[in-house]
């Protein structure tokens, strides 16, 4: 599979609308360190080098059935250069206007002002960018702020940057600009072009596994589960790479090098999302962007979780399976999975094994993974009924935020008793870990102040937190069991104010 059907020939991608083929260049190259050293192109700027600032956003377009595009910005500051392989970049120095001025984002962001020392200004333009290009319609402030919540600005201020977007959120206005000026109607201009981008990527793409082997390190980019099992089976001292936001900082901030390096993020199986009989089953290469409507259409307050996950560029190149595989007992999908009792499902060289996602966790730092496995997806049991799932992700901050502690409550009320409970937090052990001493105080009981009182005191038993930078160990006690008590407030009385934006419903509007 990676032998005689290897495709060696270089990862081959568009640079705005120029081919590019690199064959010999070391697989641990960020897309940042490419543009500004190989390429020359400076507009891409590095601020934090690890997925924060957004100061370096550029935009990749994929195909989109066969003739359009989907936009995605990323952080190049963290993204390895073959995630680029069958994709176009599209950075700041490739906007332009119709006419070939400044393109209408642009041209917004100088008429508010939204600009001083300019460090940040590509960055936000190229989000701007993305918002216009994949908008259906004028999106809202909720929209926009989400939009830039992954892009940090010290010195102009947000006021005149989100008048900007409000301005190039016309998007109708922008593309009829755009088509007038090429004497074409707007959306014709457009989808002409992406129809050209399209039919170029798909002139791009193979079946087979991408290798690269040279002086710098080797590098695999395998198509299918079978072809990844099979590379990992040969080389299990090779590191997995999906969407590089945690692996990124590896290289950027402990300066370490992944070598052999095997790309998982074009392996058609994990890349799919299905709805097989009672389970959502969610492959591992599947980003949090797309898995946040299948999964927010099952459990509001999970599809909120990941939507809080970092900022629209971490959730676009995120996924849910590096969320899990990294073992992190501040990841946030894993409590939210674990309480809903998903499962996790193993493939090593084709054979499958699949556990309780709980047990995936054997303690810090150590997951049941064996060499040469993979994770290929997660079953997410589908709502019955009513969703009475409910789960809170406390942070520092609201967006682009690690958890300090993190609570999600699955419990089911029989005749007004808990006839059913799976509790499980984050940030409150070395793995995401259930609450069993608490589930078990409250189960079989009425679901009444006095039993969130003996689950309080319960959650004692089952938790020594930590002391570290996020939080001490006193305040993460006590946030686990106010969490518990604001379960029990949301799934007895729903008028109660407990959310920062007002009504549950306005959460999720
Ligand atoms: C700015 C920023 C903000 C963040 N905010 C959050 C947040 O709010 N909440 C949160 O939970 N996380 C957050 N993260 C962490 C990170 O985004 C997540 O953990 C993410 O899910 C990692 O997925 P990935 O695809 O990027 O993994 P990668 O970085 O590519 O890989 C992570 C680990 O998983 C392994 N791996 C990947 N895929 C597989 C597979 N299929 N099988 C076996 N092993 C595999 C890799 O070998 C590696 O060890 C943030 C990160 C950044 C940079
Ligand atoms: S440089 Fe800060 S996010 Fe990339
Ligand atoms: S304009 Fe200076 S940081 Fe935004």
């Amino acid at each position: 599979m990676t032998g005689k059907t290897a495709r060696t020939e270089g990862i081959r991608f568009l640079l705005g609308e120029e081919a590019r083929q690199l064959e010999d260049i070391d697989p641990n190259t960020t897309v940042l360190e490419y543009l500004r050293r190989v390429e020359g192109l400076t507009g891409t700027k590095e601020g934090c080098a690890e997925g924060d600032c957004g100061a370096c956003t550029v935009v990749v377009a994929e195909r989109s059935g066969d003739d359009g595009l989907t936009y995605r910005t990323v952080n190049a500051c963290i993204l390895f250069i073959g995630a680029l392989d069958g994709r176009q970049l599209i950075t700041v120095e490739h906007l332009q206007g119709a006419g070939g001025g400044l393109h209408p984002v642009q041209r917004a962001m100088v008429e508010a002002h939204a600009s001083q020392c300019g460090f940040c200004t590509p960055g936000f333009v190229m989000s701007l960018f993305a918002l216009t290009m994949n908008a259906t319609d004028t999106p809202g402030r909720r929209r926009i702020d989400d939009e830039l919540a992954g892009n940090l600005c010290r010195c102009t201020g947000y006021g005149p940057i989100i008048a900007a977007a409000r301005q190039a959120c016309k998007v109708q206005a922008c593309q009829d600009q755009a088509g007038q000026e090429a004497g074409q109607p707007p959306a014709e201009a457009r989808a002409q072009t992406e129809k050209r981008i399209n039919q170029r990527l798909r002139r791009m793409e193979s079946p087979e596994t991408l290798h690269l082997k040279g002086r710098h390190g080797e590098y695999f980019a395998p198509k299918t589960a079978a072809a990844l099992g099979e590379i990992l089976a040969r080389r299990p001292d090779a590191t997995m790479v999906a969407g590089a936001t945690d692996a990124g900082l590896w290289i950027t901030k402990q300066g370490r090098r992944l070598d052999p390096m095997v790309y998982v993020g074009q392996v058609a199986e994990l890349k799919e999302i299905h709805l097989i009989d009672e389970f959502l089953v969610i492959g591992a290469a599947v980003t949090f962007d797309q898995a946040h409507q299948a999964i927010a259409g099952e459990y509001a307050d999970f599809g909120e979780l990941i939507r809080r996950i970092g900022a629209r560029q971490v959730r676009n190149q995120g996924t849910i399976g590096g969320n899990i595989a990294n073992g992190s007992p501040i990841g946030d999908s894993p409590p939210a999975l674990i309480a809903l009792g998903a499962t996790l499902v193993l493939n090593r060289g084709g054979g499958l094994r699949e556990m309780p996602l709980e047990d995936f966790f054997i303690e810090y730092g150590r997951q049941d993974l064996n060499p040469g496995e993979f994770v290929q997806a997660v079953r997410l049991p589908r709502r019955r009924g009513e969703d009475g799932f409910r789960c809170y992700k406390v942070a520092k901050r609201f967006d682009q935020d690690i958890s300090a502690v993190l609570g999600a409550f699955n419990i089911t009320l029989e005749n007004g008793r808990v006839a059913r409970a799976r509790i499980c937090y984050g940030g409150m052990a070395g793995t995401p870990q259930r609450a069993l001493a608490c589930e078990q105080a409250i189960i079989g009981r009425p679901w009444t102040e006095e039993t969130v009182r003996a689950g309080r005191r319960a959650l004692r038993r089952d938790f020594t937190p930590m002391t570290d930078q996020r939080a001490g160990a006193a305040y993460r006690m006590a946030v686990a069991q106010n969490l518990l008590t604001k379960a029990h407030m949301e799934t007895t009385n729903a008028e109660w104010p407990t959310r920062l934006v007002g009504k549950r419903e306005a959460a999720h509007g």
